[in-house]
């Protein structure tokens, strides 16, 4: 087990929490004096901090304590949470694996922390060898790794990722952004052998609810209680608690989606095959395909031109293009646009 409190940083741990009218008085009944919010209306008090019947619900679909989990303004929020409590800013130190989710890198540079970049090898996978100069370095508080990986799709090898596990002391998170299309296990049935690990999941992609901004975070209790400390009282509004809600209550809908997506991009995958221009289309556990073309940059103004919007990774990736599946209509039109550019 990790020391957790060893890897907190020192004003985090001797802080003193803001502790609001709703966390004080927890009850659903009464007569409401205590938060200054306006008596009238049907939006006027303010949400559960501690979104106690959201995360009951989301326990009960991933069969997990609602004690281990967090929810984030999106999972935006609690990437960034993960560094405002592991990181000191100007001292410590986060690992990422590129090419991967922007964000680890803005959140690192927000926080002022440093980053350890490692380049992902030619299959996009991480080489234990090149994390193993780094990882008994007490700066190095946090590794990050994105399984299925966005922008490449694929899911990062499992045994690599119990390497990291074992060997490093500090904070371990697991993005999981798109774990239910890629039919695996999760890893947040690790949390009680791991007690540094954090998983991320989120309702933006496969729960369809990206305007609501949820994310969540499954961690031991000790960990949990430190993002709760330090995120804002009332990070998730009663608007999109409800909206959560609703989705869990038919999470059959989520999973006929997934499913839809999923031949969708085999659909694509074969479709795009024969196009001239399609260089290479790299194997996806996700809702996207990361494709090689001829020419990114020109086929992507191409397509712009005709209305159809994709993800330009030229930059990290020579010549590539991320689409992601749409419905069936979008995936037609985009496949009749290629063809016809060709
Ligand atoms: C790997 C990964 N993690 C996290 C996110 C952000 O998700 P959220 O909408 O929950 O902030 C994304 C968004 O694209 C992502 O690709």
């Amino acid at each position: 087990m990790v020391d957790i409190n060893k890897l907190v940083r020192p004003n985090i741990l001797n802080l003193q929490p803001y502790s609001s009218a709703r966390s004080e008085f927890r009850g659903k009944e009464g007569i409401f004096l205590d938060a200054n919010e306006n008596p009238f209306g049907s939006l006027n008090r303010y949400p559960d901090p501690f979104q106690t019947e959201l995360k009951e619900k989301i326990a009960g679909v991933k069969e997990c304590h609602s004690r281990n989990i967090v929810i984030g303004n999106g999972s935006d929020e609690i990437i960034d949470l993960t560094f405002r409590v592991f990181c000191d800013p100007g001292k410590d130190k986060a690992m990422i694996f590129s090419p991967s989710y922007g964000m680890y890198r803005v959140a690192a540079d927000i926080n002022n922390t440093g980053v350890v970049d490692i380049p992902l090898d030619k299959d996009f996978q991480i080489d234990p060898e090149k994390t193993k100069p780094y990882l008994d370095r007490p700066d190095l508080k946090l590794i990050i790794v994105c399984s299925p990986n966005n922008p490449t799709g694929n899911s990062m090898d499992r045994e690599t990722v119990t390497f990291l596990l074992d060997n490093f002391r500090g904070i371990v998170i697991v993005d999981e952004a798109y774990n239910d299309f890629s039919q695996e296990p999760s890893w947040l049935n690790r949390i009680e052998q791991y007690n540094n690990l954090v998983v991320i999941q989120t309702f933006s992609k496969a729960w369809g609810l990206a305007a609501a901004r949820l994310g969540m975070a499954f961690a031991c209790e000790e960990i949990v209680a430190l993002f709760n400390k330090v995120k804002p009282p009332y990070n998730i509004s009663s608007i999109n608690q409800q909206a959560a809600l609703e989705a869990l209550q038919d999470s059959g809908k989520k999973n006929r989606a997934v499913a839809l997506l999923i031949s969708e991009k085999e659909r694509l995958v074969k479709a795009l095959s024969s196009v001239d221009r399609v260089k290479k289309i790299y194997p996806s556990r996700a809702n996207f395909l990361l494709i090689e073309v001829d020419n990114a940059d020109f086929l992507y103004r191409e397509l712009v031109n005709e209305g159809i919007i994709t993800r330009n990774r030229h930059r990290e990736i020579a010549n590539c293009l991320r689409v992601t599946v749409g419905t069936p209509e979008e995936n037609e039109m985009l496949i009749n646009t290629i063809t016809k550019l060709q």
